[in-house]
């Protein structure tokens, strides 16, 4: 049996350039990505994937136009409403990271919303990054350790990496295992900068509407073929049946 990213993060990317390649509106390629978001998500229970984490909107979109923020914002509030009551029949845990409370009372509701009916499923964990920034999150973290400290309720001097991680808004989350980002951009973009340390990435230049089944296996199949050596040399890994 191939080896499975216990939890897989992704840069949903491309839905403009495949509207386009079509001549359609961006919106009309916001809207088939939704269609291929809600597959993969079929897809990773399928494949009994732990945990997925999806960059579906980041601090620095708010500077795309107007009406394309709108209608993103608008296609999020329809598909949370929309897919909830599937999500939590399969069991799906659903989280948010990022910097909330910057979105309208509505939507902000439904979060809430959402959070609150699937808190005790056990299933996969879905985990939705929008209006995040991975340097938002590490100041933020900082903001709250430097506070606590001033307050006298913890010692920085034994402050280790593991401490600092619960301040992260992936708090309890293990790190990532695999990053695929689609559209054949081969960068971050600001995501999750600390806890990608050690991941696996999968760069493919299919676009984010046209990531299917057969996609997701081909990046599994990757993956599955990595060594993940954490600093160590080969001769140290042999034999512990794990590609770590
Ligand atoms: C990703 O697709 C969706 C979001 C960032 C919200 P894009 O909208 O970035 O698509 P391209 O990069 O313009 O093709
Ligand atoms: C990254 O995509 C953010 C999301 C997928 C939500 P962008 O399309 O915003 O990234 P850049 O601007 O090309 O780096
Ligand atoms: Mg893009």
């Amino acid at each position: 049996m191939k080896l499975l990213p216990g939890h897989i993060a992704v840069v949903m990317d491309g839905n403009g350039r495949w509207a386009r390649q079509r001549g359609l509106s961006r919106n009309a390629g916001h809207r088939a990505g939704v269609e291929a978001t809600r597959l993969l998500v079929e897809n990773c229970v399928r494949h009994g994937i732990k945990a997925l984490t999806l960059f579906a909107f980041s601090s620095e979109n708010w500077n795309r136009p107007q009406q394309e923020v709108g209608l993103l914002m608008e296609l999020f509030l329809l598909s949370l409403k929309r897919e909830i009551s599937r999500l939590h029949k399969n069991n799906i845990r659903v989280d948010f990271l990022g910097d909330l409370g910057a979105f309208p009372a509505r939507l902000q509701q439904q979060i809430n919303a959402a959070r609150e009916r699937t808190k005790n499923n056990d299933g996969m964990s879905l985990h939705v990054a929008v209006n995040y920034g991975g340097r938002w999150d590490i100041l933020q973290a900082v903001k709250k350790v430097v506070h606590e400290a001033r307050q006298g309720r913890l010692d920085v001097d034994s402050f280790s990496e593991q401490d600092f991680s619960r301040y992260l808004a992936t708090a309890g989350v293990q790190d990532p295992d695999l990053l695929i980002r689609t559209s054949g951009e081969q960068r971050i973009s600001n995501f999750l900068l600390w806890q990608l340390a050690y991941t696996e990435c999968y760069f493919t230049k299919t676009l984010w509407p046209d990531f299917d089944a057969a996609e997701l296996e081909l990046a599994l199949d990757a993956y599955a073929q990595r060594q993940r050596r954490f600093g160590k040399i080969a001769e140290q890994l042999k034999g512990n049946g794990e590609n770590a």
